[in-house]
């Protein structure tokens, strides 16, 4: 693996990717080309001091299929990794084009790019459990085998691109692999998402809008395990095989945000009292998922992936680097 295209790694998990990967503890000797849109939840600031000779950006959109095309050739890859997406739930509820455009439309161009060119180059498609759709409280954890049953136009959208990855791998035999992972939370998330909205609410002492009865579950992978398992994958993968990563972190909304109201009551030293009372229940959100998880066995035991970082200290860490480069 010499010359990786990344797409979308501005945005959250993007950003994480390619800081890791350009560390020294990562192990990865090439150079990453990333393409990118800089829609409005990128943080291509997180990435101004990667070294040059190793690190190549171009904004373009990859619904663009002579630019995707163009950067195969110019730059030889020969893997790609597929972060590229539109993310927020809420905004698929009341914008869904978007997603349609660039989660399907964009997954279609970078598997027909490949096709065309070269139908050697190894990709491996970034997913969500949310495609699995929604579990009750005693169902147990989403599995590899798990059938898809999207609810929202997010989860849809992500669906119909894994549906079309795995179509391109049955009719042409291109070399994929996939993965589904829950929840991420840690450093340069967009503020639209859960916990970082809740932390900018806390610091401006704002009303933190709880959906519903705050009950709904979600397991919490940190970031930095989760682009652990995606540089994993991209090493050790077998090709044709999908993985679950998640960290078994069940938290519903609620106890989450009193987590959140602790840690941030402990680092300003105020009463955490004053804290919870802004806490506000809003009209829950349309179709709202009840519960994710994520069974992570075969990713553990087929190639020896595991969550490392301990969810009390990673939010806590989380909080504290927050807080320092608030507003960021
Ligand atoms: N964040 C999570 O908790 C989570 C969990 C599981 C899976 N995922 C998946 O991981 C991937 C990355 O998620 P994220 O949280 O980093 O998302 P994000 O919204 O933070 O970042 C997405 C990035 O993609 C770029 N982008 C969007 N449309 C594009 C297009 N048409 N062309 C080029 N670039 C485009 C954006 O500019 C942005 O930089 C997504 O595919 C998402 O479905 C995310």
């Amino acid at each position: 693996m010499r010359h990786l295209l990344i797409t979308g790694g501005c945005g959250f998990i993007g950003v994480n990717l390619i800081r890791y990967l350009l560390s020294p503890k990562s192990g990865f000797t090439g150079v990453i080309i990333n393409i990118d849109k800089l829609t409005y939840a990128s943080q291509p600031h997180a990435l101004v001091e990667m070294p040059t000779d190793r690190y190549h950006f171009i904004q373009g959109d990859i619904s663009d299929l002579r630019l995707v095309e163009q950067i195969l050739q110019e730059y030889s890859i020969d893997t790609i990794c597929h972060l590229a997406a539109e993310s927020h739930v809420d905004r698929s509820i009341n914008a869904p084009s978007a997603f349609m455009q660039s989660n399907v439309m964009g997954t279609f161009t970078i598997l027909e790019a490949i096709r065309q060119n070269n139908p050697h180059i190894y990709l491996h498609h970034v997913s969500t459990d949310e495609v699995f759709g929604s579990l009750h409280e005693d169902e147990p954890a989403f599995t590899e085998q798990s059938p898809y049953h999207p609810n929202n136009p997010y989860s849809a959208s992500k669906a119909s691109s894994d549906h079309l990855v795995w179509a391109y791998r049955h009719t042409y035999g291109l070399p994929i692999t996939m993965s589904h992972a829950t929840n991420n939370y840690g450093a340069y998330q967009h503020q639209e998402k859960f916990i970082p909205r809740m932390l900018a609410g806390l610091l401006q002492r704002k009303s933190l809008p709880l959906y519903g009865d705050g009950s709904h579950l979600r397991d919490w992978l940190h970031v930095e395990d989760h682009v652990r398992a995606i540089w994993c994958i991209l090493q050790m993968g077998k090709i044709g095989e999908s993985y679950n990563i998640g960290a078994n972190n069940p938290y519903s909304n609620k106890d989450l945000l009193h987590l959140l109201c602790q840690i941030v009551a402990n680092q300003q030293t105020v009463p955490v009292e004053d804290l919870y009372a802004l806490i506000t229940p809003v009209a829950d959100r349309l179709g709202h998922d009840y519960r994710y998880a994520i069974d992570a066995k075969k990713i553990e035991v087929d190639l020896g992936w595991r969550a490392q970082i301990n969810f009390q200290q990673g939010i806590t860490n989380y909080v504290r680097w927050f807080i320092e480069t608030y507003p960021h």
